[in-house]
Formats: structure tokens, sequence, C-alpha cells
């Protein structure tokens, strides 16, 4: 690689990335006078001197003692680099008239952002001609695959009958009956992102009680509206970040006013007592609780036996109300989301990503007492492009035709398909690693012991889960770009084939990385 490549294209940071990218910089030298500087020092000093140099120094992985981490990451980022020349061009082009020169600032990752030229039932391809078998997922969109043929008809057949009228149309109800017999809610809104669904939750749940204060949990994401930019990737520096049985409400984004942030409490995962806390110090105040039920902003953490349903029983018996954010874990957990798969049912539930079959929609559903509340115009919940007919149709087609039982025995084979191969490679060599997957989704934590929480997760190194984003990216799987945040998704449209090449990448890595 020309070094200079990398840097022409080097990306602004974002919260994400500066939290990943500082470790990585760490590891890779340990006089770094700025992480990125570093970065780009080390590369033009100690890079191999040409691409094929690059590719043989990667594709004989040596000894832990002689083939450092950080030596192992560089090489696989020339790899990356070298492989992707119009990208690269037109990563430099595009900051010409794209902010940042991508499209939203989670786009952005290291070493340059991929551009993509299509996708093809569970394949993507990207501008240089490069085929990935498609793990990624439009962070957790692409359940359906690219262009399933239920999708591609149910979208040409209203595409050619009006996309748009700000009005009611059937598909609509079809959609909003079945994420009631699924979720156990009985009534529905649709809207366009899931920001906009958790931000009706939130809206709702104050309106209800006439109460201001929210509790949101640490790591969680919730969409990038005021009140739940709290404290979701906050600032490894204690004084920040508060203790952990009572963390600050640390804001996440600029431009959010102190006097919003204060009214989001949080709290940790799997921490009853310190909701019990919040709820007794703040009597009548707290509405509500958002959270994801099945967290999956911080790799997969999952709910301890009890905790849910101890949310709810906590919270009811304060007048406060429960919010499940399933943006991620809806569809994707199982055909009932984190609620079927939990059975816990709360007041509230938030749907968007996979339910749209590839399309912008966006779901809350109630409970009757909720939603009574929307229905006599206590709340208005609006939009001009809500439920509109072109993402109704493809939302009426993802829950009819794609969203099937069999389609979910399908994903159950293959997530064990691809557990079994993970497992046996973390055994083979020796990491200190284990595999977290539900439905669907599914990722590799790269520490030996169960994550419980936010603080768990922050303190897992993250240069073992670039090294493996890598290692699968230059393999031909691409793999979500937020290291230990993010999870792979697989489609209905997956096969064998798929999962067992990302098992041989993740043996190559594993043999590079492992004892
Ligand atoms: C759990 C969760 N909630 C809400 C959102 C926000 O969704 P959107 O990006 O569609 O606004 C996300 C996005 O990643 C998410 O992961």
């Amino acid at each position: 690689m020309a070094p200079e490549q990398a840097s022409a294209v080097d990306p602004a940071t974002t919260t994400r990335q500066r939290a990943a990218d500082s470790e990585i910089a760490t590891a890779a030298t340990t006089k770094a006078p700025a992480p990125r500087q570093a970065e780009r020092a080390t590369a033009k000093t100690s890079a191999p001197a040409t691409p094929s140099a690059a590719r043989a120094a990667a594709a004989k992985p040596q000894a832990p003692a002689t083939r450092s981490l950080e030596a192992i990451i560089r090489a696989q980022e020339e790899i990356f680099i070298d492989r992707q020349p119009e990208s690269a061009r037109m990563a430099t082009a595009a900051t010409s008239a794209l902010s940042g020169g991508v499209v939203s600032s989670w786009q952005i990752s290291r070493p340059q952002p991929v551009w993509l030229s299509h996708g093809s039932g569970s394949k993507l391809y990207d501008v240089d001609g490069n085929e990935y078998v498609d793990l990624h997922g439009g962070y957790g969109v692409s359940l359906a695959g690219h262009g399933h043929p239920a999708i591609v008809k149910a979208v040409q057949a209203q595409v050619a009958r009006g996309t748009h009228f700000a009005q009611p149309t059937e598909a609509a109800l079809v959609a909003a009956t079945e994420l009631s017999r699924r979720f156990g809610l009985p009534q529905w809104r649709f809207c366009n992102s899931g920001t906009e669904a958790t931000m009706d939750a939130v809206h709702l749940m104050r309106a209800i009680t006439g109460r201001d204060l929210i509790i949101k949990v640490e790591g969680c994401y919730h969409g990038h509206h005021d009140s739940v930019q709290v404290s979701v990737c906050p600032d490894e520096d204690e004084d920040q970040r508060g203790p952990a049985e009572r963390p600050n409400s640390a804001p996440s984004s600029t431009g959010i006013p102190k006097a919003i942030t204060d009214l989001t409490l949080v709290v940790g995962f799997n921490d009853l007592a310190a909701v019990q806390r919040r709820l007794e110090e703040n009597p009548g105040q707290v509405a509500g609780m958002i959270l994801e039920p099945i967290m999956m902003n911080s790799g997969i953490i999952v709910p301890e036996p009890g905790y849910l349903q101890g949310l709810k029983d906590l919270l009811h018996s304060h007048g406060a109300l429960l919010t499940f954010d399933e943006v991620k874990t809806g569809l994707t957990a199982g055909p009932g989301g984190a609620t079927g798969y939990t059975g816990v049912t709360p007041d509230i539930v938030c749907l968007a990503k996979a339910i749209g079959g590839g399309l912008a929609v966006a779901a809350i559903g109630g409970t009757a007492e909720v939603m009574d509340h929307v229905a006599n115009g206590d709340y208005e919940q609006v939009g001009t492009f809500n439920g509109n007919p072109l993402a109704m149709a493809a939302c009426r087609a993802m829950l009819e035709d794609v969203a099937t039982q069999d389609a979910y025995q399908r994903l159950e084979r293959l997530r064990q398909l691809a557990v079994t191969g993970l497992e046996r490679e973390i055994e083979r060599n020796g990491l200190d690693a284990h595999v977290v997957s539900v439905g669907a989704k599914g990722c590799v934590v790269f520490s030996a012991k169960p994550v419980r929480d936010f603080r768990d997760f922050l303190s897992i190194r993250d240069s073992y889960s670039h090294a493996h984003w890598l290692f699968q990216h230059n393999g031909g799987v691409f793999l979500p770009p937020w290291g230990k945040a993010e999870q792979w998704l697989i489609s209905v449209q997956h096969d064998d084939a798929d999962i067992e090449k990302f098992v041989a990448n993740f043996a190559t890595f594993a043999a590079a990385v492992g004892r």
C-alpha cells in the first residue's frame, strides 16, 4: 500500500471510533503523540514495502512472540486498502460534496469506508468488484438478504401504484395485526426510523404519567434524539462515567443541553437494585424506563433470569412504564423479537431495522391502556411519511412471506453451524474468547469471562475484534465494522457455504493471533 493513500482517506473520528481507535493505536505504539498520528507514523515506518509483501506477510502467520497483534492488524489493513483502490478514490472524491465523505458518521470505518456497488441474496459487492458474504446486514436491517423475491415483488407492485399518499392503506392494517400477534401488544403506529420510534416511546411515557424523568441503561443506544443520547458510550474517564452502581448522565453527543440529559437517570444493565434506588430517590417523578432487552450495541449482553420481569414489576409498583427498544432484536432474535424470546411483554415495544425488509420502516406498539393515549389524542403521534404505502408493502411482505416459521428454523440451523465452528476454533487456538448468539445475531466476545454489563464490555480489548473484522473482510466476509460493539446478522438467504466461509476465515484469524 502507499501510506499516503491511507491518510488521503483518513476519516474523521466518531465517538464509537474514538473508543476503538485509541486502544488499537495504543497497541500499535507505546509513545503515541495522538492516536491517529501514531497509526499513520507506525504504518509509514514498519509497513511491508509492497502490497504483495503485505499479503505474503499476512498469509504466513508467525508465532505470537515474533508477530504481535499490532503487526497483524497493520498487515491486514494494508491488504484491505490494496484490495480497494476505487473505494479509496471515491472516499477522497466524496469529501467535496458529502460532509466527511459519507452519508452518516457511522459509515466512517477504519482503515477506510467501503463503497458498495450492489447486493444480491446473501452477498455484497464493492465498487472494486470484490464479493462478500454479507454478515454486516446494514447494522441489523438485512434479515431478508438482498433482492428477496417477495420484497421485490411487493415493492415493484406498489411503486407503480403510488409511493406516498399520507392516508392509510390496507398493508398497514395487515402489518399491524401481524405485529400484534407476534409481540402480544394490541395496537401499533408506524414511523420511519428507530430514533423516531424511541422518541415517541419516551414522549408517550412522559405524556401518560405526567412525569419528566426517565431511566436508561448505560451502553444502550436508542437513536440520536436528546433524551436518550446519554451514557451510550461514555468516556473511559472514571470522572466522566461515574461509579458503576450510579453512573453519571453523560451526554453522548454535542448539542444536547444539560437540562435535558439531567432528566435521564442512568443505571447498569442487569442491576435491579440500581433501578429500585433511582425510583425511591425520585418518588412520583419517573415516567418510565427504556432499554434494549438484549443489549446489542455492546456486543450482545443477555438479561439475567428474572431481570426483565423484575423491572416490569418494580416500575409498575412505582406507577412507571417499561419500554423495550427492539429496534435491533425485533424479528432478528426470533419471530416475536426479545419479547417473544424472553417471555416478558413490556408496556411499549419499539421496532425498526429488519421489519422493513430493507426499506425505512419503524413501529411502536403498546398495551391498550398506553395506546389509548394515542387514539384519544393525548399524545399526537405524527409524521408525513409514517406508514407510507411503499414502506408498508415491504413490511407486509417481510412479515407474511419472509420472516416465516420455516425461515426461523433455517436461521437456527445456520446459527448453530456458526457457533459450533467458532467455538471449535476458539478452543483449538486457545483464545480468551466466547461466542454469544441470539436468533439470527451473534458475536465473538474476546474475553473468557461472561459480560454482564457495559463496564464488563468496556474492559474487553477491541484490537482483537478489529483484527477479526479485517481478516473476515479480506477473506470475503463483511462483518459490521464496529469491532466489539456490533454483531453478525444472518439473513434468510444465507446458506451453509456462507457460514463455512465465515468459520474458515475465523480459523485463519485464530491461528494468527492464538497461542
Ligand atoms: C437499539 C437501537 N435503537 C434505536 C436505534 C436508532 O435507529 P435508527 O438508526 O433507525 O434511527 C438503533 C440504531 O442502531 C439501535 O441499535
